[in-house]
């Protein structure tokens, strides 16, 4: 049978329309604050409210098709069936029908509406543990329709609900099987061997998992199903392949033109393009849409976007043609999610925005990337390297991890996440000592340029003595700006010795070292600070490069002062009576 995107989704939508369920609008794919996820990873997200016992005002059955977004399984795009977005077509009980109903429906519904043959299904049921009793009733609701006992498989993995507890329950899971040998005695539909093709789940939600982790008996029992759109469509069509199904069709032609490659000869790259392009469309275009950034769903959008442009270069591809993807995306999905066109202009522009931030640094990381394969040790990349690509030349972890994979080298990814947080804390103080520009940007040049602050104020120190210090600092990753005490021009010499020493420090390969300590201890160990700002008294951050600097501040940093390039002074000016400025660039 061959079917096209408009009509599966009709199909879906009328015939639980026809078993007397009202159809809802996908909810936001962004959910509300308070949520304690990212996106909105299942139809049944924004329903629990209603899983729990409160009236729905479209009644006890519910149907709808909701946008998905699942990150997790990230790496594993580029196969025939991974993706990060996807559309979830579902149905729901709220405390009306149970199993026998919903066995028969998705019976009736893959047979007669699908076209797929009896002999060709195949289910899995709950096999029981401490929680609850193997699903016995699930699997007599299968043999009513007419499957055989070896088409009923009992697994202890079959249970459904959200990571943070909730409504959940046993589930049963339904594959088609493509008629290829059984890959051993034990070969079953959750064995991944190839032989099956997962294509429904119905949820039996009868528990509510509390947040220390025990079940209790749910106020009413409900159904929750969900059949992923995009594999379905791919097995309906015989591609099996979900980037040859229509809804990719637009985009992928569009990159095989701009590439002026194939997509059959370079399938992960563009796979990889396809898929993270298409979740960036649809969380941008969102009515409640984040741009990039370095936090939460704006980080995970930023990883997309990135990856994705890593993978266009793959394909030689080193223009800015993601907005021209989109446009695919957007026509494509329009009519089903007006708010893509509604916020067309604003995914453009953050695509295009984001493509020239992340131009800034990509082939500095790319190489510096190829250092670090060359020395890694244990094939392991320690957290604080790929912090440092994170934060110096805006690798985010997903991205370092792909180029490692691809040389079987492996990433930790633990000591990485405490390097992040570490450094999410001090953006924070960062912002609270209103430094502007730089801080709020931690692109590679604005930490170099911090550090080369640093090294130059303790230099200059030392040529004029301690009454000399900073009174004010600018950074943009295109240059910084210094404004100290000092009470008149500096010559033409001592300017030529200022950079010459600032060089000396860089040409060492000072570590700069970062560590937490009372404002007390910090003044003691005569650590300079701009002490007219707020900290927190019992926890700061003391920066030392050497016995060149120590300075109280927020960061970030440069690892080493060898990270630095060459250092060139531009001007020397007044700033105000009494205060020098000099603007100086890394080259
Ligand atoms: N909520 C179920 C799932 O996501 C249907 O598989």
């Amino acid at each position: 049978m061959t079917m096209t995107y408009n009509e599966l989704r009709n199909l879906w939508i009328d015939f639980f329309k026809s078993k007397g369920h009202t159809e809802v609008p996908s909810a936001s794919v962004l959910p509300d604050n308070d949520a304690t996820v990212l996106f909105t990873t299942a139809g049944m997200q924004p329903l629990v409210p209603y899983l729990m016992g409160e009236k729905h005002p479209g009644g006890k059955r519910i149907t709808d098709i909701q946008k998905c977004v699942r990150t997790n399984d990230i790496a594993e795009v580029g196969d025939h069936c991974h993706l990060t977005f996807f559309e979830m077509m579902g149905n729901w009980s709220l405390g009306d029908y149970f199993k026998k109903e919903m066995i028969a429906w998705s019976f009736e519904f893959l047979t007669q509406k699908l076209g797929f043959k009896k002999e060709q299904l195949a289910v899995t049921c709950f096999a029981g543990n401490e929680n609850a009793p193997k699903d016995e009733e699930a699997a007599t609701a299968w043999r009513a329709q007419g499957l055989n006992d070896n088409q009923i498989f009992f697994i202890e993995d079959n249970w459904w609900g959200l990571a943070d507890g909730g409504p959940c329950g046993p589930d049963s899971e339904m594959f088609i099987d493509n008629g290829k040998p059984a890959c051993g005695p034990n070969c079953n539909p959750s064995c991944n061997c190839g032989k099956y093709t997962e294509v429904w789940n119905d949820v039996f939600m009868q528990y509510l998992k509390k947040k220390d982790g025990t079940m209790e008996p749910l106020v009413q029992k409900n159904v929750d199903t969900g059949m992923g759109l995009e594999r379905t469509l791919a097995f309906l069509n015989g591609e099996g392949d979900v980037f040859m199904t229509e809804v990719f069709e637009d985009c992928r032609k569009k990159l095989e033109e701009l590439s002026g490659k194939k997509y059959a000869e370079n399938l992960v790259p563009f796979r990889k393009v396809l898929d993270h392009l298409r979740t960036a469309v649809f969380i941008l275009g969102d009515d409640k849409g984040v741009p990039p950034s370095n936090t939460d769903q704006g980080y995970v959008l930023r990883r997309l976007i990135r990856i994705a442009i890593r993978n266009l270069k793959k394909l030689d591809i080193s223009d800015f043609v993601l907005s021209k993807l989109a446009e695919c995306v957007v026509d494509k999905y329009k009519t089903y999610y007006p708010e893509l066109e509604r916020n067309r202009t604003f995914i453009m522009t953050e695509l295009e925005k984001e493509e020239q931030l992340f131009n800034r640094t990509i082939n500095a990381g790319l190489k510096e990337m190829d250092k670090v394969l060359s020395r890694v040790q244990n094939e392991l990349i320690d957290g604080e390297t790929a912090f440092h690509l994170y934060d110096t030349y805006g690798f985010p972890l997903e991205f370092t991890q792909e180029i490692a994979t691809e040389h079987n080298v492996k990433v930790d990814i633990d000591g990485f996440n405490k390097c992040f947080e570490a450094h999410q804390e001090l953006s924070r103080k960062g912002a609270e000592q209103k430094f502007k520009g730089g801080l709020a940007d931690h692109s590679e040049k604005s930490a170099h340029y911090h550090t080369a602050t640093h090294i130059m104020q303790a230099i200059l120190r030392q040529m004029f003595g301690p009454t000399v210090c900073q009174k004010g600092s600018n950074i943009t990753p295109e240059r910084m700006r210094f404004d100290f005490s000092f009470d008149r021009k500096m010559t033409p010499e001592e300017l030529k010795y200022l950079e010459e020493k600032v060089n000396e420090v860089i040409q060492q390969k000072i570590p700069v070292v970062c560590e937490e300590k009372t404002l007390a201890e910090a003044q003691a160990e005569g650590a300079l600070g701009l002490f007219t700002h707020k900290y927190d008294a019992e926890k700061v951050k003391v920066y030392t490069i050497g016995n060149v600097s120590k300075e109280v501040c927020g960061g970030p940093h440069a690892q080493n002062t060898g990270d630095l390039g060459h250092f060139r002074i531009l001007k020397e000016e007044s700033s105000s009576a009494g205060v020098r400025r000099i603007k100086a660039v890394l080259e």
